[in-house]
């Protein structure tokens, strides 16, 4: 297709100005307002190497500038703003999409490579709770991003199995462990015996040793250590299936904190040769005073490892099974300090690979309304949260008395992808809250509206027997809308890949969200269904374009479409 950014970086590119033609791309510039065209590009910059006022350049370029699709260019101040032929630009577009249907924004920039991706990542025998869910819906997001940019993708759910806390869960159920409650409701069971053991434990330094020693009896091997924590993984299992089931999000591995043990010998042999451990009240640390940050304790005083041991071993293990180009962790901003210390250490350890080691941190979901929430303890279920939005979007389906012939099926899809739009909405660093009423709101920016336009333009076609496009030529759509909505699927490939570079799947929402709205000018302004039937068949094929693009762009997001709504 026509890419214009690049046809005006390589116009601009001849008239050797002493930038690249990279550096020119990288320059151009969407502008905020439709009376500056569209696209523009600042000659700031210009200013030094060509030592001149940059709005007189901006002058002098214009009047010279001749780009083949573009019907005017015009200087104002230090930019050029470049206006698009529309008929041209509508009729490039929209040809490439309908040619490409699915594989439309989809590109080889990451052909080659591979990207690990460190999502999720539940603990056993505690809760998937709603926390959980932003890792796990980012996680999904980005490689959705990054396997349609051609990067090779591995979705790693490292899973939590290991540590102190399976010696006090051990230690618990041996004291008070209940066999019958605990098949009934493994994980409520657990969490209850994990609670009364910490609350216990914390009057009574003798427990908390014996917890210790029960964690390092299971990584010596003991046989009734070992059957109890494979017991409390298969039950923990079977409760993750179904979220992620519901979810309709998978890993390649689950290769966790405890299959990663293994390597920890090597690498506590490695970090002794590098004389990077120092003993320190019975423990061995790492001291990181040259990155101002504290030490990280590697191996406990009873000899067992930490956290950050076990991840040490997992990043060099994987840059050797998968020689990635990028290890990524979609972690919570509470480890912030972990993953300072973690790739200070690797890169002590002399691992170049320490710079690819990435944590993409999100920021914290609340609930807005508790009463709502099904309350267990202190934690909200992830699961019961996602079968409130399944039940309460089959009510509002009901009460629109809609037509739709599978409703079971409707409310999973839309229920389920109000919850991940919602997720995927903001900014992932922001902290936000959780609030039923905006999340299932047909007319707000949300996954229902998304959803709901979607199916609207489905029906617009099934209404206009609409199959395939004869047009070629979009020369009769020519209002603002209709150019609005084209320019908004035009800039879906740029958006793709925005948010693979910054990890911020919200830009995709975001601008899913700006088609919707722009679909629905168009449909308010412009009557479809015309007596002119070259015009009608051209705004059928915008429609169907529409369709095409939007759903594209919820597939990158984890969210699913339905026909009707
Ligand atoms: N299981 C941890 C938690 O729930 C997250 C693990 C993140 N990944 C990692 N490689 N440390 O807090």
């Amino acid at each position: 297709m026509t890419d214009f950014k690049e046809i005006i970086a390589k116009e601009i590119e001849n008239k050797d100005i002493g930038l690249s033609f990279e550096e020119i791309y990288k320059l151009i510039e969407i502008p905020p307002q439709d009376n500056m065209g569209d696209f523009s590009f600042p000659c700031f910059t210009l200013a030094k190497t060509m030592r001149k006022n940059p709005a007189i350049i901006a002058k002098d370029l214009a009047e010279t500038l001749e780009i083949e699709g573009i019907s005017k260019v015009e200087s104002l101040n230090a930019y050029l703003n470049f206006f698009l032929d529309r008929d041209k630009f509508e009729t490039g577009i929209l040809n490439e999409i309908l040619e490409k249907k699915e594989d439309y924004g989809k590109s080889n920039i990451g052909e080659g490579k591979t990207r690990v991706l460190d999502f999720s990542s539940v603990n056993i025998a505690k809760p998937f709770h709603i926390g959980h869910i932003r890792s796990t819906v980012i996680g999904d997001a980005l490689r959705n991003i990054q396997e349609f940019l051609g990067y090779e993708t591995v979705a790693s759910n490292y899973i939590g199995d290991y540590g102190t806390q399976f010696g006090t869960m051990i230690a618990a159920y041996k004291l008070w462990g209940d066999d019958d409650k605990l098949r009934e409701n493994p994980i409520k069971e657990l969490l209850n015996l994990y609670v009364r053991y910490n609350d216990e434990a914390s009057k009574d330094e003798k427990m908390m040793e014996n917890a210790r020693k029960e964690f390092k009896n299971l990584e010596s091997g003991e046989e009734e250590a070992v059957r109890l924590w494979s017991w409390f993984k298969e039950i923990s299992f079977s409760e993750f299936d179904r979220v992620y089931k519901l979810l309709d999000i998978d890993f390649d591995n689950y290769n966790g904190e405890s299959y990663h043990s293994e390597f920890i010998p090597a690498v506590i042999e490695e970090l002794k040769e590098k004389n990077l451990l120092v003993e320190s009240e019975g423990a061995y640390i790492i001291d990181l005073s040259d990155y101002d940050l504290p030490p990280s304790i590697i191996i406990k005083s009873n000899g067992s490892s930490a956290y950050i041991t076990r991840d040490i071993a997992t990043a060099i293990n994987r840059k050797k099974v998968y020689d990635f180009d990028e290890n990524l962790y979609v972690v919570a901003t509470q480890q912030n300090l972990h993953f300072q210390q973690l790739k200070a250490i690797l890169e002590k350890m002399g691992y170049d690979f320490y710079k690819d080691c990435i944590h993409i941190p999100f920021g914290m979901v609340s609930l807005k309304d508790q009463t709502l929430s099904t309350r267990k303890g202190q934690v909200v279920f992830l699961e019961d949260v996602l079968n409130k939005a399944i039940d309460k979007t089959r009510e509002i389906m009901e009460d629109r008395d809609s037509q739709i012939e599978d409703v079971e099926e409707t409310s999973r899809i839309v229920g389920i992808g109000a919850v991940k739009f919602q997720e995927l909405y903001n900014n992932r660093i922001k902290d936000y809250v959780f609030d039923w009423d905006e999340v299932l709101n047909f007319d707000g920016e949300t996954g229902p509206y998304v959803q709901y336009t979607y199916a609207r333009a489905k029906s617009v076609l099934r209404k206009a027997d609409f199959s395939e496009t004869k047009t070629k030529d979009f020369t009769k759509i020519s209002s603002d809308e209709e150019f609005a909505l084209v320019k908004s699927l035009a800039n879906f490939k740029d958006v793709v890949i925005k948010a693979c570079e910054k990890y911020e799947p919200s830009l995709i929402t975001r601008h899913t969200t700006e088609i919707a709205k722009n679909f629905n000018k168009f449909y308010n302004a412009c009557q479809i269904n015309v007596d002119d039937e070259r015009l009608k068949e051209e705004r059928l094929a915008l429609t169907y374009a529409t369709s095409i693009v939007i759903k594209t762009a919820l597939g990158l997001l984890g969210i699913k479409t339905v026909e009707q709504m």
